[in-house]
């Protein structure tokens, strides 16, 4: 199964992968400001889906957001757990999360849908809006493209994604795309966020950015 693939790339590459990226010192100070706003729009639990080891669920923490995390990968779980007590990390898969419909405020999936196979894309989106309350917000950061493609990715196969064909599979899930972003520069591959709203029954389905 493909989990197993990912876990296991990530299992082997955890202390390396913890080592170069797991502190929120290592992350660019745009994805920060980023974050910081996004968090300021949510209310109630956020869930940090695909956590690694947790800096980004700790970030969320320290700007006053109820969150926890989960993610594949056990080593990054007990990392984060020794490294952030206070909050909560879980094993699991977030194609199937144990958390009942509409009771989140909110998911961060920073970068944790980039092994996902783009033909099933749609299963762990469809189940962030499960869990999601309409009017909650959903946080998607990835690698951007021209349009979807694999790449060589250290841990397993990675996707680009072009902003408007995630916003797509976004708008078809049920949210409302708010605000969309594009990072460039020398040294590192293209990344893009996706900041989405869970739509409501009433609402029309709609693009922007
Ligand atoms: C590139 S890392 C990003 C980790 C973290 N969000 C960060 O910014 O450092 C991708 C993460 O997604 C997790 N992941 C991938 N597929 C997953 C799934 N189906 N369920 C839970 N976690 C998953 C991996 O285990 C890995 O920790």
């Amino acid at each position: 199964m493909h989990r197993d693939v990912v876990r296991e790339s990530y299992s082997a590459r955890s202390q390396e992968y913890m080592d170069l990226f797991g502190s929120i010192d290592s992350t660019h100070p745009s994805d920060q400001a980023l974050m910081a706003s996004w968090a300021t729009t949510l209310t109630g639990a956020v869930l940090d889906a695909g956590c690694g080891p947790g800096q980004w669920t700790d970030f969320l923490a320290q700007c006053g957001l109820v969150v926890s995390g989960i993610d594949l990968v056990p080593q990054f779980v007990e990392r984060a757990r020794v490294q952030y007590p206070d909050l909560s990390f879980e094993v699991g898969a977030f194609e199937a999360l144990d958390a009942a419909t509409e009771s989140m405020g909110g998911v961060l999936s920073w970068y944790s849908l980039i092994h996902h196979n783009p033909h099933d894309i749609e299963v762990p989106i469809a189940e962030f809006a499960r869990v999601i309350r309409p009017g909650g917000g959903l946080l998607v950061g990835f690698f951007n493209g021209a349009t979807v493609e694999a790449f060589d990715h250290a841990a397993t196969t990675g996707y680009r994604w072009s902003v408007a064909e995630l916003s797509q599979v976004l708008v078809t899930a049920g949210f409302e795309v708010i605000e969309t972003y594009t990072r460039t520069g020398s040294g590192y591959r293209p990344h893009g966020a996706i900041i989405a709203r869970r739509r409501s029954g009433e609402d029309t389905p709609e693009i922007d950015g």
